[in-house]
């Protein structure tokens, strides 16, 4: 049989007000990506190929944000805000393309889950003009109820025009739907705006194709999958349901988590196989670890790739462009940040290396600084393999330290260094005999002055 066709129309436009910020509702993050990018994501997982957007007036940034994680995406406008069967509309055109099927998303459902997506769309195969995406909240109020005949949905009415028995129905309307291509916009054109908002209500679409002798039916799923981000509250609520799941599957795909509940992870984090995770590790996005890698406590990574069996922390930070080889070791208070740290490299102790290349087998000794902006530009240190940097130094870039090259405890090293050499840049020490034993005696006699 052929693969059904299918058009998704997500819902993203305004009224981030009760969010209490300047920034859309659908542009805050959850585990790491904005709730937009979650749904497209889910959507495109699910095998949709066509997806629009709606959005309210001048909201570019919605706009980009779509466009980076989906740039196939359409783009409409929904002028004014008047319900959601209205914001569908603003999606005619897409519409009357035509599709097998049409999915109607929310915006600011993050957790949907394209396999969740799938069931919704399945009843339309099997002749249904209309599937709604049901679930049992613990807290029901403010959702639209399913009025369910057996297997047969027959209406959803919003709370504000539910009756008190209506209102103590458990079944509520996750807000997402699957419409037949086919009858989808002959019921969407009939919906009207006669209720006590005066707003053009999706669900309404229940009724209008039951009186056209089609089919309407509930496909039920998780809180979750459904849950609905109006606050900054939801927002943290959805953010812990979304590590609850990141660290579960990271735990199922082999990954040693010690104290799950205290790792942060981000959708895109990649593990490989043994990976040791120990407590209160932070993955921003784009950090892959490699097999065997272990990440020590206290660690805060992004945009980092660290390769198979090296070692990160404890207290360690990588920040984007951290790229760290095969056996290499980040100790305790290091930061590295647009640098390739090569096999068996190290830097244990108290480091910043930024805009760097450490060879192979290379040692960064304690406190060691590359010294990468000169309040201006960036520059770039580059540190030959098998090169041992002593304690406390200062590489002043643009500088190139020579493979196997030394470079004594705390220099200041301003110009490049030879393979092999011995580099020195600090104050010769000197040595006064018995001046410390004269000053003493000096002191006894009351005479410091004379010194
Ligand atoms: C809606 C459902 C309700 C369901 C609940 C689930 C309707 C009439 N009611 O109620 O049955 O239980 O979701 O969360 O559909 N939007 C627009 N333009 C508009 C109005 C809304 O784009 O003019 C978008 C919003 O950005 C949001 C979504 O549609 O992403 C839902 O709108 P919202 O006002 O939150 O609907 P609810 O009252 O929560
Ligand atoms: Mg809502």
């Amino acid at each position: 049989m052929r693969a059904r066709s299918c058009l998704a129309i997500v819902l993203a436009a305004g009224e981030g007000t009760r969010m209490r910020s300047a920034k859309p509702k659908v542009l805050h993050q959850v585990a790491g990506r904005s709730l937009l990018a979650h749904v497209l994501a889910a959507v495109a997982d699910a095998g949709v190929e066509r997806t629009a957007v709606v959005i309210g007036p001048g909201e570019d940034d919605v706009t980009a944000e779509a466009k980076r994680v989906l740039p196939r995406a359409e783009m409409f406008t929904q002028h004014e805000r008047r319900g959601t069967a209205h914001a569908v509309l603003a999606a005619r055109p897409a519409i009357a393309r035509g599709a097998d099927d049409i999915l109607v998303v929310y915006g600011d459902t993050p957790l949907i889950r394209p396999a969740t997506l799938r069931r919704l769309r399945a009843p339309l195969a099997a002749g249904a003009a209309v599937a709604v995406l049901g679930f049992r909240p613990a807290d029901p109020a403010g959702y639209g109820r399913l009025i369910m005949s057996g297997d047969e949905l027959i209406a959803i009415r919003e709370e504000t025009d539910a009756s008190h028995a209506e209102r103590n129905i458990a079944l509520c309307n996750g807000g997402l739907m699957a419409f037949a291509g086919k009858s989808a916009l002959a019921i969407l054109e009939r919906i009207g705006n006669h209720n006590r908002k005066g707003e053009f209500y999706l669900t309404d679409a229940i009724e209008i194709a039951r009186g056209q002798k089609l089919r309407a039916v509930t496909v039920e799923a998780e809180e979750d999958d459904v849950r609905g981000i109006n606050t900054k509250r939801q927002l943290a609520e959805a953010e812990a349901a979304a590590q609850q799941r990141l660290r579960e599957a990271a735990l199922a795909a082999g990954v040693t988590l010690i104290a799950p509940e205290t790792v942060f992870l981000s959708a895109d984090t990649k593990f490989g196989k043994d990976v040791v995770v120990e407590p209160y590790v932070v993955f921003g996005e784009k950090v892959t670890v490699e097999d065997g890698a272990v990440i020590h406590a206290f660690s805060h990574l992004a945009g980092a790739h660290v390769g198979k069996g090296a070692s990160v922390g404890p207290f360690a930070r990588l920040r984007p462009g951290a790229k760290l080889g095969e056996r290499s070791r980040i100790g305790n208070f290091v930061e590295v940040k647009e640098a390739v740290i090569e096999a068996g490299a190290k830097a244990n102790h108290l480091s910043y290396i930024g805009d760097a290349f450490v060879g192979a087998n290379a040692n960064v000794g304690a406190g060691t600084i590359t010294c990468n902006y000169d309040g201006n530009e960036k520059h770039r240190t580059e540190i030959g393999k098998e090169a041992f940097i002593g304690s406390n130094a200062a590489l002043v870039a643009p500088v190139k330290i020579g493979e196997g090259a030394y470079i004594g405890s705390g220099s200041v090293i301003t110009d490049d260094v030879p393979a092999d050499a011995l580099a020195l840049g600090r104050g010769r020490q000197v040595v006064k005999e018995g001046w410390a034993h004269r000053l003493r005696s000096l002191k006894l006699l009351g005479k410091t002055r004379s010194r």
